[in-house]
């Protein structure tokens, strides 16, 4: 009966960007969801993807329906981004395009189940949908800390204390780079000590990457988790967006790729990913997947899109060292250097609930209640306003 639905409460990084949009103060900061923003506040169209555009304008494929697995071009594009070009060619990948990163984090997670997997392992603090996701489709999530409050920084021996003791067969959550909401991500050292217990235990992580490119400006870079766990024979799968790094948010631009050492299962994983997402969409939406073809195919807009994503890059890194000095002239009470410590578009500020609560009903600023500020949202034009804001809360 449709009067026994409970009303839920809405995700809570949805819901403080619903509050902004509501606000009228003409001061307002949104630094809530992770979104790029250009310098100008407003939202940033990749020079590439405009390019792309006016290429598929002109040769407008229509409106057909395309391929249930995904578009060819497009699936080859994301299967290089990640893996490189060596591995992508290999033949160990099952690929699906899926409705962004949440679809591949969730055609993943019924890939797994189908293959016998539902215990998950993540670290917290995370990104909010992830327990949700797994839950949804009957998976069991246990957590463990990703972050130390007190070295405001990756809390290492909780990572490999948990992968020692996790039962074999169980998922780990890891995302590759950018970590949302700590911005604190692992060094290739510890990536090689996880992927070392990964094989050792039996262990099979799931590598979630929506912002590749955004912590070291260098898409391959920040790849590197992705093809050493290939390198080292792991059975593993990954969820990619390209949302962030391509801006493609409402296009719903993504794809899961499972890594299955033996060739011959290939098939069976393939045709499975396809089942699958029969029972759940059929298709993935086109436009943007063809948009990101186009990137993907042309050796002059891919060198395009590495200087967007390195010119991201050195934008989000230097509003992190205006904040630090803004705060650090303020004297504002506490220690801020993690802002220009972390990476990608989150800073892990440490704001309590509390504060982060004064600072949208006081001063119209929209952080995460979970005190994760989107970098991206600030610019010359409001770092000022936003850093003396964040001064009052603590001092209050
Ligand atoms: C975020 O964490 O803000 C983004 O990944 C957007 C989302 O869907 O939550």
């Amino acid at each position: 009966k449709f009067n026994q639905l409970v009303r839920e409460e809405p995700d809570p990084i949805v819901k403080t960007m619903s509050l902004y949009a509501q606000d009228p103060s003409p001061n307002k900061v949104d630094v809530s969801i992770g979104v790029y923003k250009s310098e100008s506040g407003g939202p940033y169209l990749f020079p590439c993807v405009a390019e792309a555009k006016k290429i598929l304008a002109a040769n407008d494929p229509g409106h057909n329906y395309t391929n249930m697995q995904g578009i060819p071009e497009f699936l080859e594009g994301a299967r290089r981004a990640a893996f490189g070009e060596k591995y992508a060619s290999e033949g160990k990948l099952a690929s699906l395009q899926t409705i962004s990163g949440t679809g591949a984090l969730h055609m993943a997670f019924l890939f797994l189940r189908e293959a016998g997997y539902t215990n998950y392992y993540l670290g917290v603090p995370s990104w909010s949908n992830y327990v949700s996701m797994v839950e949804h489709v009957g998976g069991k999530v246990t957590t463990f800390n990703h972050y130390r409050e007190d070295t405001k920084d990756v809390d290492f021996d909780s990572v490999v204390a948990t992968l020692e003791s996790a039962p074999a067969d169980s998922v780990f959550i890891f995302q590759t780079c950018c970590h949302n909401p700590t911005g604190a991500d692992y060094t290739q050292e510890q990536w090689t000590k996880i992927a070392e217990l990964v094989k050792q235990r039996s262990i099979i992580p799931l590598l979630d990457t929506a912002y590749q490119g955004f912590s070291s400006g260098d898409k391959e870079k920040d790849a590197w988790a992705i093809r050493h766990f290939y390198e080292l024979g792991i059975e593993f799968v990954v969820s990619q967006s390209f949302s962030k790094n391509l801006g493609l948010y409402g296009e719903r631009v993504g794809a899961m790729h499972a890594v299955v050492q033996d060739k011959e299962f290939v098939p069976n994983a393939q045709s499975t990913l396809v089942a699958l997402f029969r029972s759940e969409c059929s298709f993935a939406p086109a436009f943007g997947a063809r948009v990101a073809s186009i990137v993907f195919q042309s050796p002059e807009l891919q060198k395009v899109w590495r200087e967007d994503v390195a010119n991201i890059t050195k934008r989000l890194k230097s509003v992190r060292q205006k904040v630090l000095e803004r705060l650090t002239k303020l004297q504002t009470p506490g220690t801020w250097d993690n802002v220009i410590k972390q990476e990608g578009l989150f800073w892990y500020s440490g704001l309590t609930p509390a504060q982060n609560d004064r600072l949208i009903s006081k001063h119209s600023v929209y952080s995460t209640s979970i005190g994760r500020v989107n970098i991206a949202g600030l610019s010359d034009a409001n770092i000022n306003y936003f850093c003396d804001a964040v001064d009052e809360v603590v001092r209050a």
